[in-house]
């Protein structure tokens, strides 16, 4: 049906000629992220859960236009560290649209966090260990506080990406209810509990889904039932525990087809399952989807500059590499290639296994694929780019990072991030001449 039609956009879907062109304007690589589609994400997640709260994982795009978009859209965010603070906040994000999730936090993020807080009195901090509570009261924040535990299960696409059971987040659930507690003697307004259990998670573990879901509700009823007598108990701490908790956070990892074969995620199933599972209570749901939101509204633009018979297969030499995207050499993701060569439709297919330009075996995009067969020049489309591409880009072998365009639904782009430099590149070390003078 139309409707399932929508939910997916493969790589085949995105108007060829238009990235040539964007290619051709901007240089490769070049990531490309289609606003519109953002947008749309946005809104069948919307439709799916009605009455969630949604608070966009910033980790996964934190290009401004993305965050604002969101913030358009009516969503919050959902920040791990103080860069992406900062950048919520640049995005117009007020208080109660902004999460700070500390996971082991260094210290002057907590800095920037409480004083962020102190002037946005709305804003959530996240907090994942007892240490970190004490080290926010040292700070002299006693605000609003969600406490993220750890449910001991984990779920998602890698064993790198399930955090669920990990041991480094969260409060173990069976010490959550006594930390809540001790927090709010503590003063703090104690407004949530949360846990994310991992990242990639398809139709095929809605029952980890369900089971997660179904502990953080009855872990959100014995937090609300031991937080009560305290507000009887203690005149001090009445205000911030009487109201029990505002909401559930049951964390992101809404799953996106990769591979052209795969089934898009049935949202609809995943909010019923979501909402059964969690049971009653007088608290708001949220959720924090990262991937899902932008995974397929971005593409990463790369030219081929090598075509090399192996004798195994034919290796493909590409502008972009492991610096640029990663997910394919440190998880060994798939992610769909499409030559956007203008008369790729007369060309016969052939075994490539597509390489980047760092001196690495792992910088690798696909082994032994069957593709159109490449030529020297020919740009290459690589899909569902849009999510934990840019963001886990770095400058290994001294390698700048690639620009990023934004086009509208109107058909106008423009660079939301340009192109690093080499200078860019050496700009944070001595220069040769400071080396020199130094020494002598
Ligand atoms: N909330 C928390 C606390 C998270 O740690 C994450 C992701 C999310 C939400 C969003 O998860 P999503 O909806 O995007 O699955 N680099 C990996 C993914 C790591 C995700 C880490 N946390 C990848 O490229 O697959």
């Amino acid at each position: 049906s139309d409707a399932s039609n929508s939910q997916i956009r493969r790589l085949a879907d995105w108007d060829a000629s238009r990235l040539r062109d964007l290619a051709d304007d901007h240089g490769t690589p070049l990531y490309v992220l289609d606003r519109e589609r953002v947008r749309q994400n946005y809104a069948r997640l919307e439709a799916a859960f009605p009455d969630a709260e949604v608070l966009y994982a910033a980790k996964a795009n934190a290009l401004g236009d993305v965050l604002e978009t969101v913030l358009e859209a009516g969503g919050g965010i959902e920040c791990a560290s103080a860069g992406e603070l900062r950048r919520a906040l640049a995005a117009g994000a007020t208080g109660d649209q902004v999460h700070y999730t500390a996971v082991n936090p260094p210290a002057a993020d907590l800095d920037i966090a409480v004083e962020a807080a102190a002037e946005q009195p709305r804003m959530t901090i996240t907090a994942g260990a007892e240490d970190t509570i004490d080290r926010l009261a040292e700070r002299g924040y006693d605000g609003r506080l969600c406490l993220r535990v750890n449910p001991g299960i984990g779920a998602g696409h890698h064993e790198k990406v399930r955090t669920g059971a990990d041991a480094k987040f969260g409060v173990p659930a069976e010490r959550a209810v006594e930390t809540v507690l001790e927090a709010a003697e503590r003063g703090f307004d104690v407004v949530g509990i949360h846990a994310h259990v991992g990242s990639g998670v398809s139709s095929d573990d809605l029952e980890a889904h369900r089971e997660f879901v179904s502990r953080m509700g009855d872990l959100a009823r014995n937090v609300n039932e031991a937080l009560e007598p305290a507000a009887t108990d203690s005149s001090t701490a009445e205000s911030a525990v009487s109201k029990g908790l505002e909401f559930v956070d049951v964390g992101g990892g809404f799953g996106v087809p990769y591979r052209e074969t795969d089934a898009p995620l049935d949202l609809e199933a995943v909010a019923t399952a979501t909402r059964d599972a969690l049971g009653p209570l007088d608290a708001r749901l949220t959720i924090e989807p990262g991937r899902y939101l932008v995974a397929d509204a971005g593409v990463l633009l790369t030219r081929v500059n090598t075509v090399k018979p192996a004798p195994e297969t034919t290796v493909v030499g590409v502008d972009a590499g492991m610096t640029t995207l990663l997910r394919p050499a440190m998880y060994g993701s798939y992610h769909p290639i499409c030559n956007l060569a203008s008369d790729v439709d007369d060309r016969s297919t052939l075994e490539q296994t597509v390489t980047g330009p760092i001196c690495e075996s792992a910088d690798v995009f696909c082994t032994d694929r069957r593709l159109p067969e490449s030529a020297r020049g020919d740009l290459l489309a690589i899909g569902n780019a849009g999510a934990y591409g840019y963001e886990m880009a770095s400058t290994y072998n001294s390698r700048p990072r690639p620009a990023s365009v934004v086009f509208e639904a109107d058909g106008s782009s423009r660079i939301a991030r340009r192109r690093e430099t080499l200078d860019d590149v050496v700009r944070l070390e001595r220069s040769g001449e400071e080396r020199q003078t130094q020494s002598a």
